[in-house]
């Protein structure tokens, strides 16, 4: 790695340069129509870190961070692999972030130290910063957008940080760091592409390797790649037999399209479960030190991450965030079948979720696994009607969530009535059995939501 505090100036650009870092919906205009970029990130010269930067990141950070559990899965029988799971959402603040935070920030120089730390982020990054550099007294501020969450910026205001929040996305937010950083001269510190992100990041690889024997591939979830290009090259230095796997949302697939294009591109991202993965360009550092050493990438639907989280829940008793979850879901999705009868490491590298969010994924995974049904049937609107409907769900040992009748608007006859019901089955195959049923008794029975065909059952978990 190159000399970081060697000339850590920023420097100006003018806008028609400017870098196509996030894509964005409204451009700032700086009043001079001057977006400084950030020194350690350059797309015309990449800093690839080394196995030696890792080595150091984690001899300095380890009195400050957890070295999480790698523990065999309840899962392994059912998915039909020696599955194991680093807990990194274990960390204090909930995430691996902590890592390369804490690293970057040990690695200022004493001035930068006192005059302190600036950066973007929509969470993670945001609050392991905050708790670190409250622990080193190291001033730090964070730009969130608008639409943070309330709770992660209540958090990092907590932690004594200096918390802006400003900017309609993440590409703004970054524009107001970068130049609040250059008019106060605080460093500005990216989540995952500054080199000592990537360098603590790559600790977590280090631990995996100490921990699990002869372990045949790493399962790392991938947003602007920094996390994966750690790993990744402690995991390959020290074995490189092992496969390195990175899953995205199919709702972010950036790494992906970098890949194909061979360098970071702008790529569309939306709305996604795995909202910490939602980086619309992989950083050029992250990239060029990552790249040459990930055997596949995987992207994964936001089904299979909404069933994901609940397995975790209901197998493991983890909460986990959506990003943390996208290996299980490639996994679960059949799309890691060769894997089968290996040892996997997954990284469950986050776990910050809003209860709200984290309800409504336990419902939709419910629904994607055919658990969660809604059907509504006609029947006869004569006394009884009703009570024979119930009988036969619960002879089936069917579960009623809700239940409502209509009778003022269908327009077939006026001895029918229509029921909706949302219930709740055992599995998938419960469910058929249930459809069967209710078509072999009902004329007019239609079934409303989208379950997933699922192409791997969860056997017997007494494995
Ligand atoms: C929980 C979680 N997992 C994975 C990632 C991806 O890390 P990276 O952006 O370094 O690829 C993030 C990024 O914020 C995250 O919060």
């Amino acid at each position: 790695m190159k000399d970081l505090n060697k000339k850590p100036s920023f420097q100006e650009f003018p806008d028609l340069h400017k870098t196509t870092m996030e894509t964005t919906n409204v451009p700032v205009q700086t009043q001079d129509n001057m977006i400084p970029v950030d020194p350690f990130c350059k797309e015309d010269n990449p800093n690839k870190i080394t196995f030696e930067d890792i080595t150091l990141a984690a001899f300095k950070i380890k009195s400050g961070i957890v070295n999480t559990a790698c523990t065999r899965s309840q899962m392994s029988h059912a998915t039909g692999m020696e599955l194991y799971l680093k807990k990194d959402f274990l960390q204090k603040t909930g995430s691996f972030k902590e890592r390369g935070a804490r690293y970057a920030l040990l690695m200022l120089t004493e001035d930068q130290k006192r005059v302190g730390v600036i950066s973007a982020s929509l969470g993670n990054h945001a609050l392991a910063l905050c708790y670190h550099g409250s622990k080193l007294g190291i001033p730090v501020t964070v730009v969130m957008p608008v639409f943070a969450p309330i709770m992660k910026i209540t958090a990092c205001r907590q932690y004594g940080a200096n918390v802006v929040v400003e900017g309609l996305d993440m590409g703004e937010a970054k524009r107001i760091a970068l130049k609040q950083g250059q008019e106060k001269g605080l460093t500005y510190i990216n989540g995952y592409d500054h080199p000592h992100i990537m360098a603590g990041q790559g600790t977590l690889g280090l631990e995996i390797v100490e921990q699990v024997k002869d372990v045949d591939a790493v399962v790392v979830p991938v947003g602007g790649g920094g996390l994966i290009a750690g790993v990744a090259l402690a995991v390959k230095t020290l074995q490189p037999h092992v496969q390195i796997i990175g899953v995205e949302s199919e709702r972010c697939p950036s790494f992906t399209a970098a890949r194909a294009a061979g360098h970071p591109v702008p790529t569309d991202i939306h709305s996604t479960l795995a909202d910490g993965l939602a980086v619309p360009m992989v950083g050029y550092n992250a990239f060029a030190t990552a790249n040459s050493l990930i055997d596949k990438m995987v992207v994964v639907k936001e089904e299979w991450i909404a069933v994901s989280i609940l397995k975790l829940v209901e197998h493991e008793k983890y909460i986990v965030e959506g990003a943390g979850a996208t290996g299980l879901a490639a996994i679960l999705a059949g799309q890691l079948d060769d894997l089968k009868g290996k040892r996997v490491v997954l990284l469950l590298c986050g776990g910050n979720i809003d209860t709200t969010i984290l309800g409504r994924c336990l419902e939709r995974g419910l629904v994607a696994e055919g658990r969660l049904l809604k059907f509504t049937v006609t029947i006869s609107d004569r006394p009884g009607g009703i009570s024979e409907l119930c009988r036969m769900l619960a002879s089936i040992g069917v579960s009623i969530k809700d239940i409502m009748h209509e009778r003022a608007w269908i327009i077939s006859d006026v001895f029918s009535v229509d029921i909706k019901v949302v219930c709740e089955t055992r599995d998938s195959e419960h469910s058929e059995q249930l459809k069967e049923m209710l078509h072999q008794n009902y004329r007019n029975v239609t079934f409303g939501g989208v379950t997933l065909e699922p192409m791997m059952k969860l056997r017997s978990l007494n494995n």
